[in-house]
């Protein structure tokens, strides 16, 4: 042998020696060989809180990574094999920058209606599909985690972030955010359901201390999360940023370990919001895994961990958590993304969703679909500048948006020039002029500051229109459509003046449907909003109501899609539109412009009596009810038959739903019960079941069927921490809405089961004054 190949082959020897030895001594995190309790024992005290610890804001990318413009970043640990893992936003689809610095390629995502329009199609498998189609962008643009479906009640119409949410009632927003956690996680990404729990305001988010009692919570607050875990399994969940009863949430063991895991069996890995609690020690305590984005906390953490302020085997177990989620990960798993979804398949899915989400107020004379209609007078600034989705952290950074205007001109509208160039120089007046406070107040948490800068028209105000300017778009228009826009975000919540509509607005659908209907042509409104505003006071003027919500990129078209007749509306609504602001049962307290808001303490003392379950038990009359919305179609109810009339196990119920109109439609059956109240007090009547008909032509039948079991007999009894059925008789009320009932059966419970007993955790550190029912019967 050469001396060159003795020194190669020492050193091939070396090598072989080196790599054999760390193979024996250092575990590696590898699904089915060495095991995590290994890889954690082999961790030094700085691996450890290393892993516990997101990488920081803005989270470093430093990997041959093309989703810039993330959220955050765990941290890796190469000589055990554990990959870093990427997190981003978010509930209306993937958030990552779409023009990174350093390349010239671009990196557009697929705005999806924002939630509410999803909930508001009640239609689970078109969820799924939904995030199936987000979940693939999560997949090949090579992050991990897709920071969504967002589950929060919608306490107050006034809550900024509504628009991420589904609804009022849990049962609704469970089943919806079960079904995209399905659709997500089907690619091999993790959704993360959030923000858990009673995050349910923007403007003291961080401190406010949401005061809830043990019922209202497990039955309204926790419910949607239960079902959610239970039905689908998200790898993980993010703890909120408020207090809850006193605690943290990020910091409160009996809310992320006793009910999250212990009694819901969670088994996969809790993250805190970005930069939510403040004691790094009590997270860990609690059982929040991962604290991010990350700052100081390390520091904090190793100190703990030296002076044994800090248990170890506490954080080992929250490493196992991670450990376990790590090992799911495209990425641990070598996944090579393609940086290339498709994007044309996702906007076809993103327009079916926008078409079953929009919800039909109002159609007067048959004003929808259009007939003779060829010239289109388009007013509100919104019309021509559509808005797809909220902002903050639920923003999308899509590649183009469909206008009204634009959905419109595609399906061979014509629409009034002289009347769009008055908006047109308006808009582009506004954007050019927009001082910096206006630009920060649209462009608060977005990843790209040019869209900011469009974005700005959504927050002005509309502009005004004399009668004889109207005058004058009559005779060039078959038809007028007023568009109404509302947006708003993350880190405010909504004013008064929002919900309402400002007088130049209700002037311009007064006057434009008085000018109209002096001459014989028809007025619709179509509402561009996030959240619930009044309708009370101008719903009378105009012919037709579209409430098209933020429909997401395919916005213009879906909307065009209705108005044309190539789709029947079939959406309902998943909360209330309540008449006026001060009937909302939170109002009260809720908002920082009223005087009885408490900064520190919020104290829900409507309990149990949110939304429709507030307004039908205590009378109060609302413009359009939960569950409301009507259709091109008409549909019959009939057949109802029960499995029984006495109950055992459980009961089942079918009903034939007949299309007895002239158009083909979809239908969502909506399945209330009545519950007796022989030893605690109930709402009139609560959502326990809801299916959506496939598409039925007309004279076309279905047979739905729904099975309840005891659970959803039961009611939250504080006073034994159980899930109880009371005894007596219970009324099945089957309709199109939820005061629409069609169909009534009954059945009873001879004895009180109780279902499931819990634990006694979670109460108030305040006494609530909760309101009654039967005070006011
Ligand atoms: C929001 C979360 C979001 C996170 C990361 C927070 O401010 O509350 O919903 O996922 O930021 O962007």
């Amino acid at each position: 042998m050469k001396r060159k190949d003795i020194i190669i082959a020492l050193l091939l020897m070396t090598f072989v020696v080196r790599i054999y030895g760390q193979k024996n001594s250092v575990p590696q995190l590898k699904p089915g060989k060495d095991k995590i309790e290994d890889v954690i024992n082999a961790m030094t005290q700085e691996e450890k809180v290393y892993l516990l610890v997101g990488l920081g804001y803005p989270p470093p990318s430093g990997l041959s990574i093309i989703a810039h413009g993330f959220a955050g970043r765990t941290g890796g640990i190469k000589r055990l094999g554990i990959t870093t893992s990427i997190l981003s936003d978010g509930p209306a689809g993937l958030r990552i920058d779409a023009h990174p610095k350093g390349t010239e390629k671009t990196f557009f995502c697929t705005a999806f209606p924002t939630a509410t329009g999803l909930s508001s199609t009640w239609n689970t498998e078109l969820v799924e599909m939904v995030g199936k189609a987000m979940g693939n962008e999560v997949l090949e643009y090579g992050c991990d985690v897709l920071l969504a479906p967002a589950l929060n009640i919608q306490r107050d119409p006034l809550c900024g972030r509504n628009f991420e949410y589904f609804s009022e009632d849990p049962l609704i927003a469970g089943k919806i955010a079960a079904a995209m956690v399905r659709g997500i996680q089907f690619n091999g990404v993790g959704a993360s359901i959030k923000h858990f729990a009673a995050n349910n305001e923007e403007t003291y988010r961080g401190s406010e201390n949401a005061l809830i009692s043990q019922r209202a919570l497990r039955e309204i607050y926790l419910r949607g999360f239960e079902i959610a875990v239970k039905e689908a399994k998200p790898w993980t969940v993010m703890s909120s940023y408020n207090r809850l009863n006193g605690f943290y949430t990020s910091e409160n063991r009996d809310l992320l370990t006793t009910v999250l895991r212990d009694e819901w069996g969670f088994e996969g890995m809790v993250m805190s919001d970005w930069g939510a609690g403040i004691d790094p020690i009590a997270q860990m305590n609690s059982g929040n895994d991962l604290i991010m984005p990350g700052f100081e906390q390390r520091k904090i953490l190793l100190n703990a961990l030296k002076t044994k302020a800090l248990d170890e085997t506490v954080l080992d177990i929250n490493l196992k958590h991670i450990l376990n989620f790590v090992l799911k990960t495209p990425r641990f798993k070598a996944y090579q993304f393609s940086g290339n979804p498709d994007l044309k398949a996702h906007d076809l899915v993103a327009r079916d969703a926008a078409v079953e989400s929009m919800v039909l107020f109002k159609n007067d004379d048959n004003t929808l679909p259009f007939k003779k209609i060829k010239n289109v007078a388009l007013f509100g600034k919104t019309s021509y500048h559509f808005i797809v989705g909220g902002t903050g952290s639920g923003e999308v950074n899509f590649e183009h948006a469909v206008s009204l205007k634009e959905g419109l001109t595609n399906e061979g509208f014509r629409i009034a020039k002289s009347l769009e160039t008055i908006y047109t120089q308006y808009i582009d007046s506004v954007i050019m002029h927009a001082d910096e406070a206006t630009i920060k107040k649209a462009a608060d948490f977005m990843s790209d500051p040019s869209v900011a800068k469009e974005k700005v028209i959504d927050f002005i105000s509309e502009m005004p229109f004399s009668k004889n300017d109207i005058e004058q778009q009559v005779n060039n228009s078959d038809i007028a459509i007023i568009t109404i826009g509302r947006n708003s975000g993350e880190g405010r919540d909504r004013k008064q003046t929002d919900f309402y509509l400002s007088d130049t607005e209700k002037n311009l659908i007064h006057d434009v449907s008085k000018i109209y209907h002096a001459v014989g042509k028809k007025v619709v409104v179509i509402l561009n909003i996030g959240g619930v505003i009044e309708t009370e006071s101008w719903r009378d003027y105009p012919d037709a109501i579209l409430l098209a919500w933020q429909p997401g990129q395919e916005g213009g078209n879906a909307v065009a899609d209705i108005l044309k007749g190539k789709a029947s509306p079939s959406g309902k609504l998943p909360m209330t539109f309540p008449k006026v602001y001060d009937d909302v049962p939170s109002s009260k307290i809720f908002h920082p412009e009223n005087p009885q808001c408490n900064p520190q303490n919020a104290f829900y003392n409507e309990g149990i009596y949110v939304g429709y379950r507030y307004y039908d038990s205590f009378k109060v009359p609302t413009s359009y009810e939960f569950g409301y919305g009507i259709s091109y179609t008409k549909f019959q109810y009939s057949n109802t038959k029960i499995s029984n009339t006495v109950f055992k196990d459980s009961i089942s119920i079918s009903v034939e739903i007949k299309n007895a109109g002239m158009f083909s439609g979809k239908e969502v059956v909506e399945l209330y019960l009545n519950a007796p109240t022989d030893e605690i007090e109930k709402p009139v009547q609560e959502l326990k079941a809801f299916a959506k008909t496939k598409l039925l032509q007309p004279g076309e039948s279905e047979v739905i069927s729904f099975t309840l079991n005891d659970r959803l007999l039961a009611s939250f009894w504080s006073g034994i921490n159980a899930w109880v059925a009371d005894k007596g008789l219970y009324e099945i009320r089957i309709g199109s809405s939820s005061k629409d009932i069609r169909q009534k059966v009954s059945f009873s419970l001879p004895q009180k089961i109780v279902v499931e007993k819990l634990h006694n955790v979670l109460y108030p550190n305040f006494p609530l004054k909760e309101i009654s029912r039967l005070k006011v019967e």
